[in-house]
């Protein structure tokens, strides 16, 4: 028999009035526009709207209005309905309900399942539980949908943490095995249920899967369109809430250094041609035969005049819809923002005592953070570790974010963003320290919590986000 869920409208759906006989209804991506509704369709719209009713107690609340003979059109609205993911549906557990599946986005369809009573599931170990705006929300980066549980729910949820079957799970509860049938429906609905043994249709995914890590892919969901139903991009939501971070880091207090400019516009003549570095760009681990011949100041200084300074900055134009400081640079950076900092930790270089140092990008000058200290040791031979050097690089970049600054315009997309920045500023210190040959090299995992701790910075404000070795390859 058909388990009789009860339907509601899920709370994000918009509907308005668009003059006298036009109704818009709004959720997730989808709109559905309706002329003139009738008497009995308005009925079904409150009623969804408030309250959670059988397709059942509907049906017979539009036959009412409408006439026992137009069965035909409820079922085509809430067809329309289903299709446009505006409807949530809920299991009552016990005398109150125990689960609620909510659509979040377009692609959700729902499906009835027959399941076995004696057919164990797991729960999927991409699925989460997690208090969202003061409801438990179980979520997943493989399904459209989420479900809201109370404390009924959790308890079958915790049980699923091993392979069970309805029969299992109804030895241990006193619930109906149809409620407990229409609890497992909702949980496959949302791809939060793995069979055991693995289904052949689920069997096909399962070397792709294994690839994935948990958290990766739920990053990699929620920050692209399709899975989620959050806003999404440049939504500025702390506009006159938060002031936004200036486009340059407040300068640090430590000695400077100021560094040597290359002129640029005799490299612009002078310079490799951009195919010659393009094609001769490599990371390269080796340096100079031990350090006989160590960095200069002044590459220094060139390289990062070359990759990192600030070219302009731009006051906010709120009228023309600019509403932070922006700066130009070598690289490309999202929104203009450039949220990333350098803090070159000077290894061995001629001119510059060793020590962890911030890069003023505007004044085109070196602060000195700290000399060596135990930490910054451990930076260094982590990086020498990633890379398997011999020898020590003569300077490691640590690069972070100051992460406000990108996620006080993004939304759900901004620590992507970050990433890509860097990604994107990766490239010119590669194509800048080809062009100077240079030895550069990328290194792709690092320890932002010791970082933090060696320059003395807030982790969630700001810390590394990549490093990057620079070294000397000698005559
Ligand atoms: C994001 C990123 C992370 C990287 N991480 C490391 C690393 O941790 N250790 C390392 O030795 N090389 C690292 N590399 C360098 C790559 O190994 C290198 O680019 C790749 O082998 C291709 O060689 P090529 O750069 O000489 O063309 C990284 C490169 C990138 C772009």
């Amino acid at each position: 028999m058909k388990y009789p869920y009860r339907l509601s409208f899920k709370k994000t759906l918009e509907i308005r009035e668009d003059g006298p006989d036009l109704l818009i209804m709004r959720s997730s991506g989808s709109a559905l526009r309706m002329k003139n509704p009738s008497p009995g369709v308005r009925e079904l719209l409150n009623t969804l709207h408030g309250t959670q009713q059988t397709e059942d107690g509907l049906c017979n609340l539009f036959t009412a209005r409408e006439g026992a003979f137009q069965t035909a059109k409820f079922w085509y609205y809430l067809e329309q309905f289903e299709d446009k993911g505006f409807l949530s549906r809920g299991v009552i557990l016990d005398d109150h309900c125990g689960c609620t599946l909510i659509p979040v986005s377009s692609g959700f369809k729902f499906t009835e399942v027959a399941i076995a009573p004696d057919k164990k599931f797991v729960l999927s170990r991409f699925a989460y539980c997690r208090n969202h705006d003061g409801r438990m929300v179980i979520e997943s980066p493989l399904g459209h949908a989420k479900l809201e549980i109370g404390s009924k729910g959790a308890a079958l949820m915790a049980e699923l943490a091993t392979a069970t079957s309805i029969f299992g799970i109804s030895q241990k509860f006193k619930w109906g095995k149809a409620e407990i049938h229409a609890f497992f429906t909702l949980l496959l609905n949302m791809k939060a249920l793995e069979a055991r043994p693995m289904d052949e249709a689920d069997g096909a995914q399962k070397t792709a899967l294994a690839q994935w890590d948990f958290h990766d892919l739920l990053f990699h969901t929620r920050s692209r369109a399709g899975r989620h139903n959050t806003p999404m991009g440049g939504t500025f939501r702390f506009l006159e809430k938060i002031d936004p971070l200036p486009a340059l880091k407040p300068k640090m207090p430590g000695k400077r250094i100021v560094l040597f400019k290359p002129d640029i516009e005799m490299l612009i003549k002078e310079d490799l041609p951009f195919t010659q570095v393009l094609e001769t760009r490599q990371s390269i681990r080796e340096y100079s035969q031990n350090w006989q011949t160590p960095l200069t100041i002044d590459q220094v200084g060139e390289f990062l005049f070359r990759s990192a300074r600030v070219k302009s900055i731009h006051d906010p134009d709120p009228k023309r819809g600019s509403y932070y400081q922006s700066t130009t640079r070598p690289s490309p950076g999202s929104g203009a923002m450039h949220g990333l900092e350098l803090y070159p930790l000077i290894n061995e270089c001629d001119g510059i005592d060793p020590g962890l140092y911030h890069y003023d990008p505007m004044d085109h000058e070196l602060c000195l953070v700290s000399g060596p200290t135990k930490h910054t040791e451990k930076l260094l031979d982590q990086a020498c570790m990633a890379s398997a050097l011999q020898y020590e690089p003569g300077l490691l970049f640590l690069l972070t974010a100051r992460f406000q600054r990108t996620s006080w315009k993004y939304e759900s997309i901004a620590y992507s963003v970050m990433l890509k920045d860097l990604g994107a500023l990766y490239q010119t210190l590669y194509l800048v320290a080809t062009a100077m040959g240079l030895a550069p090299c990328a290194i792709g995992a690092g320890d932002s919590d010791l970082f933090a701790s060696a320059a003395g910075l807030a982790y969630y404000v700001e810390t590394t986000i990549g490093e990057f070795l620079l070294g000397s390859r000698g005559a």
